[in-house]
């Protein structure tokens, strides 16, 4: 627990941007994951905060193709936001499905894809490795996560 008054709020003035639209195919995941990384690469992180990143990309952008689309292809829309104090946020959209219950999606061990072997520890990789997480999601409408990191030092 961070101690009182120290919460970051992550409101930092922008200082630059990039926008990426993609089909929700597997072969996009290691491509969205590579772009951002590249991106977030100008605020020079430490090789373990790319690390960090690049996880979880790759968890919110593998829910978006294996959970919002399912077996349908539709569009993967990013937007990563480098913002003063070494402040990076990452908004990870999909038009699918959506989540009906999301406290209970994010609960660690959760899964409705357990016959895929899938091991319901996305969102527990996101929190883990950001120092926030938001999810909005709507039934029929799609899912929005935006992950949150502070680059150390900056
Ligand atoms: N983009 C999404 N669209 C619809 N459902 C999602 C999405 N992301 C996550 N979910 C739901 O939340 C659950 C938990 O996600 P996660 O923690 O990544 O575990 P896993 O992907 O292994 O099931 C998923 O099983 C799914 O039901
Ligand atoms: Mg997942």
């Amino acid at each position: 627990m961070k101690p009182k008054g120290t919460k970051n709020s992550f409101t930092s003035p922008v200082i630059n941007e990039m926008s990426l639209k993609l089909p929700s195919l597997s072969v996009n995941e290691g491509m969205a994951r590579a772009a951002i990384a590249a991106f977030c690469s100008q605020l020079d992180p430490l090789p373990v905060e790319i690390a960090d990143i690049k996880c979880a990309v790759s968890e919110a952008v593998t829910n978006c193709i294996v959970h919002g689309y399912k077996e349908r292809v539709g569009t993967i829309y990013i937007t990563v936001k480098l913002c003063n104090e070494g402040i990076v946020r990452i908004e990870i959209k999909d038009k699918g499905c959506g989540i009906e219950d999301v406290r209970q999606a994010r609960q660690p061990l959760y899964t409705t894809d357990a016959e895929n072997e899938r091991s319901g520890m996305g969102f527990t990789v996101m929190e883990s490795f950001c120092d926030k997480v938001r999810v909005y999601s709507k039934c029929g409408k799609g899912t929005t996560v935006t992950l949150f990191k502070k680059l150390q030092g900056k």
